[in-house]
């Protein structure tokens, strides 16, 4: 059959997913199959009223491609696709929520304030204590996400903030490393240590600049077994299943916290998920197949 690559679209993630998508489409061309790529959901629509697709390999990141919209739309004319569900998808689109359900299910997650549009940003900074990250809950790629290490660091956010509009978390910044992992079935891949050059893991130190350090194992022993089976469970938790990535980090004192879960994660040549699998001796190509793969059934 011929499979639609659902890429592009218009969030604020457009640029990584069109980089993913053909990375995607170059790699299951190579194992011999008929994969066209398809940008944005109104193309997909028209595409799939032609009928010219029996399944459809989702790398749509951002907006309506990983917040269950083009899953409950694929779901409804019975196209089989990649990625979580309806479900999971529309909940980890949502990072407050998420959170929430964590907690109600006994994971660790750092701790946050939610701030509602128009909320006091500043008051929420405060509750929590510096330092903190500012961040939309329904965005990716570290787009609006502010540090804030001192008072000074407020005016950007309270920029971002006014001219946004969504719902906005502040969130505790833990310094005790920043770590991924891709889940691919049931299966946690090994854990990545991520460790930017300078600052911190931004849009920047993801996808343009070259001089950022990733260990994969990013642990050893008890702790990459920890790390694992926290991701797994949080992934599962929140109705997650097929593949993803779980952004986890961790406290000073040593501790794992669920951070988020990614749907549809990057697959350009700086991504993470292909780095694990990679680990595993899972080619880029191979990886492509096993995700395409959980499709056909
Ligand atoms: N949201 C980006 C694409 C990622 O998680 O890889
Ligand atoms: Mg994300």
């Amino acid at each position: 059959g011929r499979v639609a690559v659902l890429m592009g679209g218009t969030s604020s993630e457009r640029e990584v997913s069109l980089d993913s998508g053909r990375n995607v489409l170059e790699a299951l061309r190579a194992r011999g199959i008929d994969a066209h790529p398809v940008d944005g959901i109104p193309a997909l629509v028209a595409a799939l009223a032609e009928k010219r697709f029996d399944r459809v390999f989702n790398i749509l990141h951002g907006g309506d491609g990983e917040n269950g919209v083009v899953q409950g739309l694929l779901q409804a004319l019975g196209v089989p696709y990649t990625g979580p569900g309806v479900l999971g998808s529309a909940l980890t689109m949502d990072k407050i929520r998420t959170k929430l359900l964590w907690i109600a299910a006994g994971l660790p997650t750092a701790r946050f304030v939610r701030i509602p549009p128009g909320g006091d940003l500043a008051a929420a900074v405060r509750e929590l204590g510096l330092p903190v990250f500012v961040k939309p809950s329904c965005e990716g790629s570290s787009v609006g996400v502010f540090p804030i290490r001192g008072e000074a660091d407020l005016a950007p956010a309270l920029e971002f903030a006014a001219g946004y509009g969504g719902e906005l978390l502040a969130e505790q910044m833990l310094t005790g490393g920043e770590y991924t992992v891709g889940i691919l079935g049931e299966v946690a891949l090994p854990s990545i240590r991520i460790i930017p050059a300078s600052g911190w893991y931004d849009y920047h130190a993801k996808y343009i600049a070259e001089d950022t350090r990733y260990l994969c194992p990013g642990l050893e022993g008890a702790e990459e077994e920890e790390i694992r089976a926290l991701a797994l469970a949080g992934f599962q938790a929140a109705g997650c299943s097929g593949w993803g990535r779980v952004d986890v980090m961790r406290h000073a004192d040593g501790r794992f916290m669920l951070m988020e879960v990614n749907t549809a994660p990057g697959m350009t040549s700086h991504s993470l998920v292909p780095k694990a699998a990679a680990q595993l001796g899972v080619g880029f190509e191979e990886l492509c197949w096993r995700i395409l793969e959980q499709t056909l059934e």
